[in-house]
């Protein structure tokens, strides 16, 4: 395909066929557990990402908009960092925005793969970026990234540098945290090195407060989980009769998300029904905070080693570049 500007290159689509997710049998287990829970995975169907969106632009949600700060403050130091002829491994399909501020620095990358276990997406994101990039070669990998998988040759890498923003590495308890940086080491290589957001520790009301917006988007973001249920397995949870909560646990470093049942109810999805108590919660999501110091141990005892770490002025959120220990 040729583009006014030049050649355009289709991607290169490489489904690895991971295991698809079993939505129902999931939540069937998860309703049965005590305490019962739900996967934050299920929080992104197309509504679900919508509100998230929305999420990364309120006041108290800071994350976004300080890593974006951070990414801005230091790029020409990361480029300089990483060096030429990258090719930049995304783990997760995002919304483009990220990868773009960060290949529009770096010195001659030659690739952009993105990673993800949704081929629809995957697809989407790749063509999204082989408009915004007409002279790099843009890889989709169809792939469950929490496991090890192959990364594909990739012509004329210089270096491997996975990107992985967001702190959404927070949203995996510490163990499986190391493992999934245990993964990014392998895709890195001995050469190659990851870039990596991560949400740090700091007062309870803040992040509180970032979990607990005004405006209710992150209640309507957890109670969407219920819809989701609804929606696609036919379940008839009773949102009013729930309420969102998030609550921060300072000896984890975590913020706990939970849906709180308001009465005595029970709800049925296919021939199960589960019953509720009031007060009775669904865990929904953990995101973990971290101390500078804790994330480098934990990503050490992943074979990385912490190369340089970026911070904004009021140190709330960091970048990490994190290179394979080779010693
Ligand atoms: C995607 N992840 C990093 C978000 C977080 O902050 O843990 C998900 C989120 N949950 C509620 N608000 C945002």
């Amino acid at each position: 395909m040729k583009t006014a500007r030049g050649r355009q290159r289709e991607p290169r689509l490489i489904d690895l066929h991971p295991p698809h997710a079993d939505m129902r049998a999931d939540v069937l287990a998860g309703l049965a557990m005590m305490p019962k829970q739900l996967s934050p995975t299920y929080f992104y169907d197309e509504e679900g990402s919508t509100i998230f969106e929305e999420i990364t632009r309120l006041d108290e949600y800071y994350l976004t908009r300080t890593e974006a700060e951070i990414m801005r403050d230091h790029l020409p130091e990361m480029a300089e960092r990483i060096g030429p002829g990258a090719a930049v491994i995304e783990f997760g399909s995002g919304t483009g925005a990220k990868i773009q501020q960060l290949l529009g620095f770096l010195s001659q990358p030659v690739a952009a793969v993105t990673v993800e276990i949704s081929r629809a997406h995957l697809e989407t994101a790749a063509y999204r970026q082989a408009l915004r990039f007409p002279h790099l070669e843009i890889i989709a990998v169809c792939a469950d990234f929490t496991r090890p998988f192959q990364l594909p040759d990739i012509n004329g890498a210089r270096r491997n540098l996975v990107f992985f923003p967001g702190s959404t590495i927070g949203n995996f308890t510490p163990e499986h945290a190391g493992q999934l940086l245990g993964v990014m080491r392998s895709v890195a290589g001995s050469a190659g090195a990851v870039l990596i957001g991560v949400d740090l520790v700091k007062d309870t009301a803040s992040l509180e407060a970032a979990y607990n917006d005004r405006k209710g988007v992150t209640a309507t973001f957890n109670l969407n989980l219920l819809q989701r249920i609804n929606r696609e397995l036919g379940a008839n949870f009773d949102t009013s009769a729930f309420r969102h909560q998030a609550i921060y646990n300072r000896t984890a470093q975590r913020i706990e998300m939970y849906l709180v049942s308001q009465s005595h109810q029970s709800v049925r999805l296919g021939d199960a029904s589960f019953d509720f108590s009031p007060g009775e919660r669904i865990l929904t999501e953990y995101s973990h905070k971290y101390e500078v110091e804790g994330f480098s141990a934990l990503a050490s005892s992943a074979g990385l080693q912490t190369a340089q770490v970026w911070t904004d002025a009021g140190d709330r959120f960091a970048v990490f570049l994190l290179e394979p220990d080779t010693g």
